[in-house]
C-alpha cells in the first residue's frame, strides 16, 4: 500500500492508515489520552479511547517520550478544531524505537543552545516551516526561468579569480596552487548567456563575511539569471516578474506554513509589481528627508535599507549607483539618464532590489561593460591579474552585445517571505563568522 502522509489526511477521510513518524507531545485528560504525532509532512492529533483501541496501545502510550518513533493506526475523521482539519481515532499503537530525554523542550530556549543542536531543532515547528517556505521559493525559482526557457547552467565552486573584490575570498589549496570558493557564479553566467541566450545560475556562493549581522552568512545560495541583449530596464523587468512568481507561489503552496510562523499575509499580498525604480541619487535625497542622510559615495548600510523600506513599503529598484562602491564589470554612465558611455562614468548600471520591512537588499545586479579595452583597464584599477580573466574578455571579442542579470540571495528571500528575524533560520546548517558545527 502507499504511505500514508499527514499532509494528504483530505484524501484518506474515514480510511483507516497508518501514520509512521515520532511523538511531538502527548497528554491525558481522564480516560482518553491524545498523542500528537509527527511525521514531516505535518502534525496530527491522534486520541486513543477505551473500546476503540487496543489494551497495549495504553501500556505503549505510557512509555512514548518525546520525539519517540512509532506507527500508529487508526481512522481518520474531520475535526475542524484540529490542526489540519483531520484527527485520528487511534486502534494500535507500535513503538519503533523510545528517545532518550530530548533535549528540545516545546518551552523556549536560548538561541545558541538551539543553534549547538540544529541537527534537532529543525524538527521544531517553526523551523520546519521555514525550510518548507524555502524548499517551495527554490521550486518557484526553478519553475520561473524553466518555464520562460531559459536554461540552467552550473557554474563552477572551486575557482581561480574573484568576481566580487579580494576582501571576501575563501581560498584553499588547489594541488600546487591556489583556489577561491566562488562568490557568484556571475562571470561564468556571462559566457552561458552568449552560448545560450538566456541562462541562470543558481548553486552555493561564498563569502569571507567578517560582520555579524542578521543578513550575513558565509555560505548562502545564490539564483542568477544572465540575459544576452537585455539592458537595465529589461533587468529590472526580470527581476520584478521573478519576485513576484515567488512571492505567489508561498501564498499558494504554504499557508500552513504561514500560519505557524505568523507571517502577516496582506503585507505579503500586497508585493505585486511595478516597484519603484529610483536612482542612488534620488534614494539619497529619500534618506536625507527621513533623517538618515549619507554623503554621496557611500553604499547603504541596514538603517538606509529599512529607511528605505518605510519610504515606499513595497520592493524598490536603486539603479545608478556610484561607480567607486561598485565591481569592475559594471557599465558606467556620466548621467542618471544618459546612455551608457564607452569608457568611467559616474555611475555604475546597476540595480539593488531593496525588501521592505529592513529584510534589506535581496538582488543586485546590472548591465554588464561589453568593450574588451575598458574592461582591461578596470581589471587593472581594480589590482586583478589580467590573465585570469583572459576567457571573460573572450566575450567581448566574439560577438559582444549588451547584456545584463542579477544575482538573488535565497537566504535573505525565505527570512522576508518567512517573516524570520535572521538568515541562520533560513537554511538548514548555516554557515557564519564562528558558527561551523553541526
Ligand atoms: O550584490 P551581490 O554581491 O551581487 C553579486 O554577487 C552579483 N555578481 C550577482 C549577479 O549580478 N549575478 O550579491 C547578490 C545577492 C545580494 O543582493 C544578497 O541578496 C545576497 O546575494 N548576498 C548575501 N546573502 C547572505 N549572506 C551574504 N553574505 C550575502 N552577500 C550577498
Ligand atoms: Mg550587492
Amino acid at each position: 500500500m502507499e504511505r500514508f502522509y499527514i499532509q494528504d489526511a483530505g484524501k484518506f477521510d474515514g480510511q483507516t492508515v497508518t501514520i509512521k513518524g515520532w511523538v511531538y507531545n502527548k497528554r491525558s485528560s481522564g480516560k482518553i489520552k491524545f498523542l500528537i504525532m509527527r511525521d514531516g509532512s505535518g502534525l496530527m492529533q491522534c486520541v486513543l479511547f477505551k473500546g476503540e483501541c487496543t489494551e497495549e496501545s495504553f501500556v505503549e502510550f505510557e512509555k512514548l517520550t518525546q520525539e519517540s518513533a512509532v506507527e500508529v493506526t487508526g481512522k481518520l475523521r474531520k475535526e475542524p478544531r484540529s490542526m489540519g482539519g483531520y484527527e485520528m481515532g487511534v486502534q494500535s499503537v507500535k513503538t519503533v524505537s523510545i528517545a532518550e530525554p530530548y533535549p528540545i523542550s516545546l518551552k523556549d530556549h536560548g538561541v545558541e543552545f538551539l543553534m549547538e543542536n540544529r541537527h534537532l531543532w529543525i524538527r521544531s515547528q517553526k523551523q520546519w516551516a521555514t525550510l518548507r517556505v524555502r524548499a517551495e521559493i527554490i521550486r518557484a525559482i526553478q519553475e520561473f526561468f524553466d518555464k520562460q526557457g531559459f536554461i540552467r547552467f552550473d557554474a563552477p565552486i572551486l575557482t581561480p579569480s574573484a568576481c566580487e573584490g579580494t576582501s571576501t575570498l575563501f581560498s584553499t589549496a588547489y594541488f600546487d596552487e591556489k583556489a577561491f570558493l566562488t562568490q557568484s557564479g556571475q562571470l561564468y553566467g556571462e559566457t552561458g548567456a552568449m552560448a545560450f541566450g538566456r541562462i541562470y545560475v543558481f548553486g552555493p556562493t561564498f563569502r569571507a563575511e567578517k560582520s555579524k549581522t542578521r543578513k550575513h552568512l558565509t555560505e548562502f545560495w545564490m539564483v542568477e539569471p544572465e540575459v544576452a541583449f537585455n539592458d537595465l530596464n529589461d533587468n529590472m523587468t526580470l527581476g520584478e516578474q521573478f519576485i513576484e512568481h515567488i512571492v505567489q507561489s508561498v501564498l499558494a503552496n504554504r499557508g500552513a506554513e504561514l500560519k505557524i510562523l505568523e507571517r502577516d499575509l496582506t503585507k505579503l499580498e500586497s508585493i505585486k509589481g511595478p516597484f519603484p525604480r529610483i536612482s542612488y541619487d534620488e534614494a539619497l535625497k529619500v534618506l536625507e528627508k527621513r533623517g538618515v542622510g549619507i554623503p554621496w559615495g557611500e553604499d547603504f548600510g541596514a538603517p538606509h535599507e529599512t529607511a528605505l523600506g518605510e519610504e515606499f513599503g513595497k520592493p524598490v529598484f536603486v539603479h545608478h549607483m556610484p561607480a567607486q562602491i561598485k565591481a569592475f564589470y559594471f557599465k558606467q554612465s556620466d548621467a542618471v539618464d544618459g546612455p551608457g558611455v564607452t569608457g568611467n562614468g559616474k555611475y555604475a548600471l546597476g540595480c539593488d532590489l531593496i525588501a521592505p520591512d529592513g529584510y534589506g537588499e535581496i538582488i543586485g545586479g546590472g548591465q554588464r561593460e561589453e568593450s574588451v579595452d575598458v574592461l582591461k583597464r578596470r581589471i587593472a584599477e581594480h589590482g586583478l591579474k589580467e590573465s585570469d580573466y583572459s576567457w571573460y574578455l573572450d566575450l567581448r571579442r566574439y560577438g559582444s552585445v549588451p547584456h545584463s542579470g542579477f544575482g538573488l540571495g535565497l537566504e535573505r528571500t525565505v527570512a522576508w517571505m518567512s517573516g524570520a528575524e535572521h538568515v541562520r533560520e533560513t537554511v538548514p546548517y548555516p554557515r557564519m563568522l564562528q558558527t561551523l558545527r553541526p
